[in-house]
């Protein structure tokens, strides 16, 4: 197995872009409980205890920055060092909410960033309300036409793991993708637009889906689908829409597992994206 120092990285934040902005920053302040703050050029910070990310003014559910979090400046310069022999192009580092890193732009032209957070920004404590439920920013998923072209990217060339493949005959129509324990922190479907899919926040267990449920049911969002198991990953979850249609998820109980767990196939179909009934299918 290829080794890089990509292991351990976890998902610091994701960009979301909007053609209203504002009606963004409405709905992740209330619906996930986070605080909201403009860090200038129409860029919002939006961030509570172990959540955070960036909305700003683009193409409507747009989610083109994954920024990814290392351990320490040793990690970094050996993934840099990495990627520089790997031929990969080096960005500047793109977000405001690292103090140092770089980025790579993917085959669909995504921006991925690896960094050390920035002191500016330090992790806010649990709020009152919804800010006090637990979900950590855990995964991002992004929809593609050439999910060949992105394993050779991620898993080929920046060393992600992949956890599990759903097949259709030999055609790969969905992978997820771990770059710590955590059985996906990354994942693509085939679909036939390329863009963002969904990203997820984990909880601490089936209790906290009954309160996020609740919240959500508070403030007259519906769940768009779940409460579900899915078969990749086992976890429980719910997704609701944003106000631009994107899709954000609720988790509880990901699987996780070692450096050297061996990838797992499934089936493409309903079953594989949701043990429990229906499925969202992308393609
Ligand atoms: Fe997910």
């Amino acid at each position: 197995m290829q080794t890089t120092p990509l292991w351990p990285a976890r998902l610091d934040h994701i960009r979301r872009d909007s053609d209203a902005p504002d009606r963004l920053v409405a709905f992740y302040r209330d619906a996930f409980g986070m605080a909201a703050r403009e860090l200038g050029g129409g860029l919002w910070l939006l961030d509570g205890f172990n959540r955070r990310l960036l909305v700003g003014p683009g193409e409507k559910g747009g989610q083109n920055l994954s920024a990814f979090r290392l351990s320490d400046k040793a990690q970094l310069e050996a993934l840099r060092a990495h990627c520089t022999a790997q031929g990969l192009k080096l960005l500047a580092n793109p977000t405001p909410l690292f103090a140092d890193g770089f980025a790579l732009a993917d085959p669909d032209g995504r921006i991925l960033a690896f960094g050390l957070p920035d002191a500016k920004f330090p992790v806010p404590p649990p709020g009152p309300g919804a800010q006090a439920l637990p979900g950590r920013l855990q995964h991002v998923v992004y929809a593609t036409t050439d999910l060949a072209r992105l394993i050779d990217f991620y898993v080929g060339k920046l060393g992600f793991r992949t956890s599990d493949d759903v097949m259709q005959g030999n055609q790969v129509t969905a992978t997820f993708w771990r770059s710590d324990a955590e059985h996906h922190s990354l994942a693509a479907f085939r679909a036939p637009k390329a863009g963002g899919d969904h990203h997820a926040y984990e909880t601490t267990g089936w209790g906290d889906i009954k309160l996020w449920a609740d919240h959500m049911a508070s403030l007259h969002i519906k769940l768009w689908w779940g409460p579900g198991r899915h078969g990749p990953g086992n976890n429980l979850f719910f997704m609701v829409e944003d106000p631009d249609g994107y899709k954000v998820e609720i988790s509880a109980e990901l699987e996780t597992m070692g450096p050297e767990f061996e990838a797992r196939r499934w089936e493409h179909g309903e079953r594989a994206l949701n043990l429990w009934g229906g499925a969202w299918m992308r393609s």
